[in-house]
């Protein structure tokens, strides 16, 4: 088996995960580094000397254009890894060469962008992988399979709660981070759309059918988008959304707290609720009052996925675990809960606190009742705007509604 040969676009941020992963490959024979670059590839000398890229014989560049046209030949798959904004011209400079991408998730958090990448990639040899990370955990697969093969009776709804403290200094770690436009272009950066997207993904994973690898449609969006730093965008997200097959998704997604991150997937099916907490355990409660219990084994997302992709391009396996299209209700959702919230709205000065950990020197934000106002909406459905955090619920906004998406976001950039 000859290995797979990648260049990388970035050596920082995710991209420097991408390079430790396709490192430890290349020791054991199954991928090649042919060539990388970045714009501040001097300022990433110490990184490139632990990589062993002169051992290596990796090519570095400092435009990705250049890296490109001086290497395409010799790639089997060109990896993405850099800020959103640059998916889709990065994306369409593989595919316009011949060379298959595993391009970082989001894919663009521009539903029109999206459309034109997916178009795209329909030219292209082989599909593209979006890179979700949690897709193909084994034990996931197998329980869709379950829910798909109608074991728990029909799927109801789904439920996602995700608090991950983010300290003010995440927002300051790169130009684009928590920005809702640059240069003219959506970028969308949130809690939402990035950090967290992949447990949206996953929800959505949940409620699709009938096959195997599919999403829930999208019908119809509520949210309700808050801040509590000083950003653009918003760091806290309540969505409920329909699917065309009639289940009710709700979000409760935030930056804005402290102490330990928390997150929990729960689908609502006739007969069991499932509980699947990404990197502890899943549980499945019978409404008979018999639990079972599937332990998650250690799961290195990146390894695994690139693992996986390799196998398609190889002709090993029929698709990627998340295409383009597949990508299209994570984005409609993303961007229906811009259109219906209508704004961001700051949370109510008196319940907001600033707290500093002394440990990691970091400044947080808490805000009061977060976490009885999660359990209220997920359990529940009652939405915390008009029960005192001070604004009322977006208006249900449908996929009809999408042709409002960029004049909302302009609005929201406006009124910041
Ligand atoms: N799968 C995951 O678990 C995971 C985790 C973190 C981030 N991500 C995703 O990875 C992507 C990058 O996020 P990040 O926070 O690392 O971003 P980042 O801003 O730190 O950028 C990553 C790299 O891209 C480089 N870069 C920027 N402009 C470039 C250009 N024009 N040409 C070449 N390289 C360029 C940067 O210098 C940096 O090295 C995003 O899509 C993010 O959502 C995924």
């Amino acid at each position: 088996m000859s290995p797979i040969r990648i260049g990388i676009i970035g050596m920082g941020g995710f991209a420097a995960w991408h390079h430790n992963t396709i490192a430890r490959l290349e020791e054991r024979g199954q991928a090649r580094l042919i060539c990388t670059c970045d714009p501040q590839a001097g300022s990433f000398t110490l990184e490139q000397q632990n990589w062993r890229f002169a051992e290596r014989g990796v090519a570095v560049f400092g435009d990705y254009k250049a890296m490109l046209a001086a290497c395409h030949r010799d790639l089997d798959l060109l990896v993405v890894p850099t800020p959103i904004n640059l998916h889709a011209e990065m994306h369409r400079a593989g595919v316009e060469l011949g060379i298959p991408v595993y391009l970082e998730k989001p894919p663009t958090l521009d539903y029109l962008e999206l459309e034109e990448m997916i178009t795209r990639d329909r030219q292209a040899r082989r599909a593209s992988l979006v890179g979700f990370n949690f897709i193909i955990e084994k034990p996931r697969l197998a329980l869709k399979q379950r829910i798909l093969g109608g074991e728990f009776g029909a799927t109801q709804g789904a439920s996602l709660m995700a608090l991950w403290p983010r300290p003010a200094d995440y927002f300051r770690r790169n130009n684009w981070a928590g920005r809702l436009m640059m240069d003219g272009r959506v970028v969308l950066d949130s809690c939402m759309g990035n950090a967290l997207a992949h447990f949206v993904h996953n929800m959505l994973f949940w409620l699709g059918g009938p096959e195997q690898f599919s999403w829930g449609e999208i019908a119809g969006v509520r949210a309700e988008l808050y801040r509590a730093h000083a950003i653009e965008g918003a760091d806290t997200f309540f969505v409920e959304a329909t699917t065309a097959a009639g289940a009710t998704l709700r979000l409760a997604l935030s930056h804005a707290c402290a102490g330990q991150s928390q997150h929990a997937e729960t689908v609502q099916c006739e007969k069991a609720e499932i509980r699947y907490i990404v990197g502890q355990q899943a549980e499945i409660r019978w409404r008979d009052g018999r639990i079972e219990r599937l332990p998650l084994e250690p799961f290195d997302g990146l390894h695994d996925n690139h693992l996986d992709y390799h196998r398609y391009l190889r002709g090993e396996q029929s698709r990627p675990a998340t295409t383009l299209a597949d990508s299209r209700p994570f984005v409609v959702l993303n961007d229906l809960a811009h259109v219906s919230s209508g704004r961001i709205a700051p949370f109510p000065a008196a319940l907001l606190t600033g707290l500093r950990d002394e440990k990691e020197q970091k400044d947080y934000f808490n805000v009061a009742g977060m976490q009885r106002a999660v359990e209220a909406f997920i359990t529940q459905g009652a939405w915390p705007g008009p029960a005192g955090w001070g604004r009322d619920t977006g208006a249900r906004a449908t996929p009809a509604d999408l042709p409002r998406f960029h004049d909302t976001v302009r609005a929201m950039l406006a009124a910041r």
